[in-house]
């Protein structure tokens, strides 16, 4: 078994992209899990791909060749291995399908699986495997809190080369010994775990400002010296000129004439050379010590203040789950700025009920932002064509914000396949420019890197448009939300929605 994986000078470049994504990258990864993180589009999942050989580099090399596994990122497709994991019964396969709770016919209704059991599948299908390079792309996801705790309990007891692309402070803490920062083109590597290369990270850049402000002092300081020698060196050569002197008055020209023989004016020429030298270095330390820069963050949302939209009812309903689930749903009412936090189980409804929403109640689709839990590659593609069709000053608007959000849009421009983040930013986006009523957001902490959860969250916690968000993230909805639809088991297959002020203890 290879104990680790190293690239040499690693370049790579999607097609048709003029700037390559990664440039010159040398690292060694080493047995035991690294966490991969970054803004969205920053190229992680690419860089997980090119470790396991799904993508090749345009120069440079990797150096592996065991068995790798990526575990996909997206939940649309069902993996290839797991008609086999539901047919396998030996310890293995028995042991995972317990542990994250697969059903054996689960195979048969993928499209009708919730995305947290797609997400158990994929994870319970990849560490079947038992491969020697493990590359898991966001592997929380989707999880509710139970699965998450069993999904960190089954990682921990892998053996190998693990990576993991994640925002899940928990997760990286817990498993992580390496951390890697996409810094496109380029990558920061730290040996220790996420929480720790941050403080590092942070504690460096202080120390930088401080070095920063003391080399413009320096600057500042030689060039006051320059200043005044300069004016020295005038008065000096303006002394020992013998112009306006009368052409009678030897003495004083033979003076002026020993001023230069003495070399005084040499000296002077000497000093100011000594200066600018002095100056020319202390200018290149000042640039040697560059500090990141950093974009401002932080969006705001305003919505239009239509009082004849609300309240929003919706009927009471029962909603069918596949074959044998059902979920009751008694009438829900939606106030004018209050916001509303959906929390359960995954399977339990929660999703089906979102798009039921979206569909019935009275806001016009103009009017309504809702971001649903997962978007497919080919509807990615369309909503970033139907952006880049806006006029120049809206696509200017869309592109400030995603900016604000904490991504390039450079390389979302340039991207033939925007990445999950990308999109659910640009839809955020585009709907801000809206001025929307209400909200609606499904899991809209997954695929987005850690600042624009805290950016989203300051937003949506600040405004007064009404919201409807579903998230496993549970300090996210306490931080925002006024009051929960909790999807609660009610007995067997029956699942039932109920009001409630607080989270429940159980979730
Ligand atoms: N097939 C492709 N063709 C062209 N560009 C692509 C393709 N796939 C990804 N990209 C672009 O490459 C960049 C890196 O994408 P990648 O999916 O690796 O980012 P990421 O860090 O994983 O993002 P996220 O956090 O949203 O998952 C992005 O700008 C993306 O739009
Ligand atoms: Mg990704």
């Amino acid at each position: 078994m290879q104990h680790h994986i190293s690239t040499q000078h690693l370049c790579f470049a999607y097609e048709n992209t003029p700037e390559p994504l990664f440039n010159d990258i040398s690292v060694q990864l080493s047995f035991g899990w690294t966490g991969i993180v970054g803004a969205n589009g920053s190229g992680k999942s690419t860089f997980l791909k090119l470790i396991c050989g799904l993508l090749h580099p345009v120069s440079g090399s990797i150096h592996f060749d065991d068995f790798s596994y990526y575990c996909e990122q997206r939940t649309d497709e069902p993996p290839k291995e797991l008609a086999v994991l539901i047919d396998s019964v030996d310890r293995d396969a028995f042991r995972l399908k317990n542990r994250l709770n697969i059903n054996d016919d689960w195979q048969q209704h993928w499209s009708s699986l919730s995305h947290g059991e797609r997400k158990r599948c994929q994870i319970a299908c990849a560490l079947y495997q038992s491969p020697t390079c493990l590359a898991l792309d966001e592997p929380t996801n989707h999880l509710d809190s139970t699965s998450r705790r069993l999904l960190i309990d089954a990682l921990a007891s892998f053996r190998g080369i693990g990576l993991v692309v994640s925002h899940d402070r928990l997760l990286l803490d817990t498993l992580t010994h390496q951390t890697i920062i996409m810094s496109p083109p380029g990558i920061i590597h730290r040996n220790c775990s996420y929480s720790v290369a941050i403080h590092e990270l942070e504690k460096e850049k202080l120390a930088t400002l401080h070095k920063v402000a003391s080399a413009k002092k320096q600057v500042k300081r030689i060039h006051k010296t320059m200043v005044t020698q300069q004016k020295r060196a005038s008065k000096a050569k303006r002394q020992n000129s013998k112009q306006g002197l009368n052409p009678r008055d030897h003495d004083a020209k033979a003076k002026k004439d020993l001023g230069r023989l003495t070399g005084k004016d040499a000296v002077q020429a000497n000093i100011q050379k000594r200066i600018n030298i002095k100056l020319d270095r202390a200018r290149e330390h000042l640039q040697d010590l560059r500090v990141e820069k950093q974009n401002r963050t932080g969006i705001q949302l305003t919505g239009h203040d239509r009082t004849s939209t609300f309240p929003l009812i919706s009927a009471p309903t029962e909603m069918q789950l596949g074959d044998a689930k059902w979920v009751y749903v008694p009438e829900l009412v939606i106030e004018k700025g209050e916001k509303i936090g959906l929390v359960g189980d995954n399977g339990t409804g929660k999703s089906t009920l979102i798009r039921q929403l979206v569909d019935q109640l009275f806001v016009p689709k103009n009017e309504m932002i809702y971001i649903p839990q997962e978007i497919p590659v080919k509807i990615s593609q369309g909503i970033l064509q139907r952006i880049l069709d806006y006029n120049s000053t809206q696509k200017g608007q869309i592109m400030t914000l995603v900016k604000r959000l904490g991504s390039d849009p450079e390389f979302l421009l340039q991207s033939a396949q925007p990445s999950p983040g990308q999109v659910r930013k640009l839809l955020l986006a585009e709907g801000i420019m809206l001025a929307p009523v209400l909200i609606i957001m499904d899991e809209p902490t997954n695929h987005m890197d850690l600042p624009s959860i805290e950016c989203l969250e300051t937003a949506l916690a600040d405004t007064d448009i009404a919201q409807i968000l579903v998230s496993h993230d549970h300090l996210f909805l306490k931080n925002i939300v006024h009051r929960f639809w909790v999807f609660e088991n009610a007995a067997g297959n029956t699942f039932m929605v109920k009001n409630a002020n607080d989270l429940p203890q159980n979730l």
